[in-house]
């Protein structure tokens, strides 16, 4: 039976879809979400033998059938010498008959899915030795090709239209075929692509799409995710129309007064006949009430402009507009990040042909040698974090929501920037950033010719380097968030001399044929009197600005040894701002301590060692916050070495979030010990020390250990705390430890003589002669039942929109009980599904979707969606710890 409720669901549906066709029909533009409606088959080996070319992991023989030829033509439009671009060749491509590409295949009985799509990352995860897929990459079944199908619609109306296919990104090499006409495709899994589909499609709703991944193994130094994990789009446009990131907006003159707009436009014209085309830009504000990216109020036109666009040409068009009294956009806290709109009209004839919208802030970027960073002439200091694309128990697959969640967790703690390690983003998380006021250094690459793994990008390169560094730029430029671009990471090419350097000066002089922002690439190894850095714009040290192996902790490890080499790189490079791209590579697992700590106030993990830090059967990592990797620094220790060089610009730290692979220093585990947050999200005391110094005027006084130590009767069982203020004293039970000074030990306060004994820790803290912030941390009772909380108690019912719900092991007080591994099983009704769950164990192999999460530190996380409205009850029960709910209402 239809309820009236549901007819005028139907009819408000209905609505929508008619104006957004007649929206569609005054704007030119169509931009339709293809995330829908694919039927999805995964091979963990090739059996089509078809390849994009000859790697050390494909099939070989005379069957092997290379596309190569086919694919590379696509990269043209980013290749700036014409010499350089590929003819497609005229021969029919091999493997046109395949079965998988063919209308008439019956597809129904694989798996349908809805994309963005990582299909490794449900597992199961690979254990022990000798398997496909080790640590590095994450122990998930990231390889093997995969075909994606689903039909393609064209109206009538669609007729005289150019329809191009959008694919944000595929992991990796993919190749797409319509109608079994392979279109073209794009190796690199980071870079969003476009593909004309107008030559392969025919009316009607039977036009069917197959797109083919190749995911290697031994790719990445990291979990790449795989499949099509980001969005795909269908644009439908008139001939004549605004080219693929065919505008650039930059603003130049700024005052509080005004600021000069300058518009560039590509137009491009894919038609049969030469067009005369007015184009007219407006600047609104972005409509921050909505956040929905539409434009806002008008405050200002630019003059109107005639351009002539040849049949079968790309023509540009440049424009200027004051936009009076602008709003300048900066990072939080001190600044605003106010956005704007600028929305370009093509007319032909008095018919609008095309409108495309750009989003952009009006702001001034400085780089000081040796101020550091400035922004519309405030300095802001980097307080940066390196960030992977995986989104934990999600995996690769991008999510608007916890993409956002990352970045209130973030700024929580204080953080303003954001290096993309080692790729470019998902494009919508570039904008959520913009909107959120990060700064960003957006990335290309993490290898170029020369090979980290034996089926990296070294193999793409030659062919491909060009053209994905321009991509990069083009997709982003406008995004007042990047105030770098870095051409590569730690690239082997940093130490051979002046043939690395050469490649660096090509790839920088692509970065300046498109913007003024500076190029940069990240170096752990080259030195100043290496040719290398005096290739780049500004210097990016990954670990060597604060000295590695340098202090006494280190002095038995082998490797390169080297002090602090911030002063060397500014003395030989007076006139380049210098940062640290990666600083820290510390280690830990939440909430785990082992005894005895170290006296250092930095050392490496050495399992051989009592006071090593490490505990190689639990795959754990004392959480005291000392412990690095062999080549990293403590916390404290790279604080000590920013606040002696100045003119540093700040750091970002390896890394924010703990993320899917690269498990050092357990390869035996499946995601990382660097984050100071954990893969679940939930923060590990490290963030305390980076929101004390983050935050000065955030009361900061974090107590750890926990104080649940009944083996340790009368050890000793140092307590450190985390804070902002100048001194402290402790108490035990109401006994005084002393007080102590934040400046006698560095950036902690700590109490390394104290005997355990169960009851209460509690420390107060002053800044200036006054209290500044109390904590108490108490011995905690038997685990006796769970709370829930969610972070949003209201979510939209779209199936994409989240609420992470944490669970915690509580004693009677509703104390979290600080060791507690209890098995908690979550369960819903009503319209919603436990996507995923998590604890932030890197030793946990029990599969992401599994609905059984055990407590790791006595927490457990679940990632709940809904489909449609209503409402949603979450459980967590627990054998001997009853259940417990959350209620979510669904939109
Ligand atoms: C596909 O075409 C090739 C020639 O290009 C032919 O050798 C092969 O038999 C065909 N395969 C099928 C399944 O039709
Ligand atoms: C496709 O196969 C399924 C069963 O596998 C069958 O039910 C369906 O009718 C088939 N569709 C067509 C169009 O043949
Ligand atoms: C498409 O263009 C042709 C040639 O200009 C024209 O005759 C035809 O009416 C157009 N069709 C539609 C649906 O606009
Ligand atoms: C921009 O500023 C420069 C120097 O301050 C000035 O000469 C120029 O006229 C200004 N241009 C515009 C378009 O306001
Ligand atoms: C466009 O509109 C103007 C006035 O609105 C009119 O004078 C002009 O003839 C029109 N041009 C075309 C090509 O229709
Ligand atoms: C402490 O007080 C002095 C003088 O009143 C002031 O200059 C200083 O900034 C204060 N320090 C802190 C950390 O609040
Ligand atoms: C859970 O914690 C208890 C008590 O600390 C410990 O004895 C047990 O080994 C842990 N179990 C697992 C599966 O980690």
């Amino acid at each position: 039976m239809v309820s009236q409720y549901q007819i005028q669901v139907v009819l408000a549906l209905f609505f929508l879809i008619c104006t957004g066709q007649a929206l569609a029909r005054n704007t030119g533009r169509e931009r339709i979400s293809l995330n829908k409606g694919w039927r999805f088959s995964r091979s963990a080996n090739n059996n089509d033998n078809l390849v994009y070319d000859v790697r050390s992991d494909t099939p070989t023989g005379n069957q092997v059938k290379i596309l190569k030829p086919w694919i590379l033509p696509v990269a043209n439009p980013f290749i700036k010498a014409p010499e350089e671009r590929r003819q497609r060749p005229s021969a029919t491509p091999p493997g046109a008959n395949i079965t998988f590409t063919q209308i008439n295949f019956n597809d129904s009985s694989w798996e349908a899915v809805t994309l963005p799509h990582d299909w490794a990352i449900k597992g199961p995860f690979y254990t022990g030795d000798n398997v496909p897929v080790t640590g590095g990459m994450g122990r998930l079944p990231i390889q093997g090709v995969a075909w994606y199908r689903r039909k393609l619609s064209v109206t009538a109306a669609d007729v005289n239209r150019t329809i191009y296919l959008d694919i944000d990104g595929a992991m990796s090499y993919a190749m797409v075929w319509l109608n079994g006409n392979l279109v073209g495709g794009w190796p690199y899994g980071y870079t969003s692509f476009r593909l004309d589909l107008t030559p392969f499609l025919k009316p009607g709703d039977n036009n069917q799409l197959a797109i083919r991944l190749d995911n290697p193994v031994s790719s990445s130094r990291w979990y790449p995710g795989a499949g099509i994990y980001r969005n795909v789009w269908l644009t439908k446009v008139d001939h004549l129309h605004v080219a693929q990131w065919g505008t650039a907006v930059s603003s130049r003159n700024i005052s509080t007064e005004s600021a000069v707009i300058d518009v560039s436009i590509e137009l491009e014209n894919t038609g049969k006949t030469k067009q005369t085309a007015q184009v007219i830009t407006s600047i609104h504000e972005l409509d921050s009430r909505t956040g929905t990216g539409t434009a806002g109020k008008k405050v200002a036109d630019a003059a109107q402009t005639t351009v002539d666009v040849d049949a079968d040409h790309k023509q540009g068009v440049k424009s200027s507009v004051v936009v009076p009294n602008p709003r300048l956009w900066g990072p939080r806290p001190a600044q605003q990040p106010n956005m704007y709109i600028a929305v370009t009209r093509v007319l032909v004839g008095n018919k609008t042909v095309d409108t495309y919208s750009t989003e952009f802030g009006i702001r001034t970027i400085e780089h000081n040698p040796d101020k550091g960073l400035l922004v519309n002439g405030q300095h802001v200091r980097i307080q940066g974090v390196n960030d992977h694309h995986d989104l934990g128990a999600l995996g690769s697959a991008f999510n608007l929501r916890a993409a956002q969640r990352k970045l209130e967790i973030l700024a929580d703690l204080g953080v303003n920037a954001i290096r993309m390690s080692h790729n470019p983003p998902a494009p919508e998380f570039l904008t959520l950033i913009d909107r959120a006021g990060f700064l960003v250094i957006d990335e290309a690459l993490d290898s170029w010719k020369s090979q980290k793994t034996a089926n990296d990008y070294h193999l793409l390169f030659d062919d491909w380097a060009e053209a994905d560094v321009r991509a990069m730029l083009l997709r982003d430029r406008n995004h007042p968030s990047i105030i770098a671009w870095s051409v590569g990471n730690e690239v082997g090419e940093q130490t051979t001399g002046a043939a690395g350097a050469a490649i660096a000066e090509r790839l920088c002089a692509i970065v300046h044929e498109e913007d003024s922002r500076p190029c940069t690439a990240s170096k752990n190894a080259a030195r100043p009197e290496m040719p290398f850095p005096a290739a780049l714009d500004i210097i990016n040290l990954n670990y060597q600005g604060e000295g590695i192996r340098d202090t006494p902790a280190y002095a038995g490890l082998d490797g390169i040894k080297t002090g602090p080499s911030y002063p060397a790189f500014h003395s030989a490079f007076p006139d380049k701002m210098i940062l640290s791209s990666e600083s820290a590579a510390a280690l830990s697992t939440r909430g785990t301590y082992f005894f005895p700590v170290t006296k250092e106030n930095s050392a490496p993990v050495l399992d051989a060692k009592a006071d090593g830090g490490g505990n190689p059967d639990l795959r754990q990592v004392s959480a005291y916050e000392l412990y690095t990797t062999p080549f990293g620094a403590s916390v404290d220790k790279v604080f000590a070495t920013q606040d002696a060089h100045p003119f540093v610009a700040g750091e970002f730290v390896w890394s924010g979030f703990d993320y899917l692979g690269e498990p050092t220093p357990y390869y035996s585990a499946r995601s990382s010990y660097f984050g100071f947050v954990d893969l679940a999200g939930f923060k590990k005391d490290r963030a305390y020390l980076y929101q004390a110094r983050w935050r000065p005027d955030f009361k900061v006084a974090h107590i750890l250990p926990h104080w649940n130590w009944p083996e340790r009767k009368g050890l000793v069982t140092p307590v450190h705390v985390f804070t902002n203020a100048e001194e402290g004293e402790l108490f035990v039970n109401g006994v005084s430890q002393g007080k102590k000074k934040v400046a006698a030990s560095g950036y902690r306060l700590r109490w390394d003589d104290v005997e355990y004994q169960a009851g209460e820790v509690r420390v107060v803290t002053w800044r200036n002669g006054t209290v500044w912030a109390e904590e108490t941390v108490k011995t905690v009772g038997d685990a006796k039942g769970i709370s829930l909380e969610a972070d949003r108690n209201l979510i939209r019912g779209d199936g994409e929109d989240l609420s992470y719900i944490t669970a915690k092991v509580i004693d009677e007080n509703g104390a979290v009980a600080p060791r507690a591994n209890n098995t908690i099983v979550f369960a819903v009704e009503g319209p919603g599904e436990i996507v995923a769950t998590d604890n932030g164990d890197p030793y946990d192999f029990v599969s992401f979707p599994s609905k059984e999460r055990k407590a790791f530190s006595g927490l457990a996380l679940a990632i709940v969606r809904a489909r449609g409205g209503g409402r949603v009850t979450v459980t967590a029960s627990s054998k001997g710890l009853g259940s417990t709910k959350v209620e979510l209402t669904a939109r």
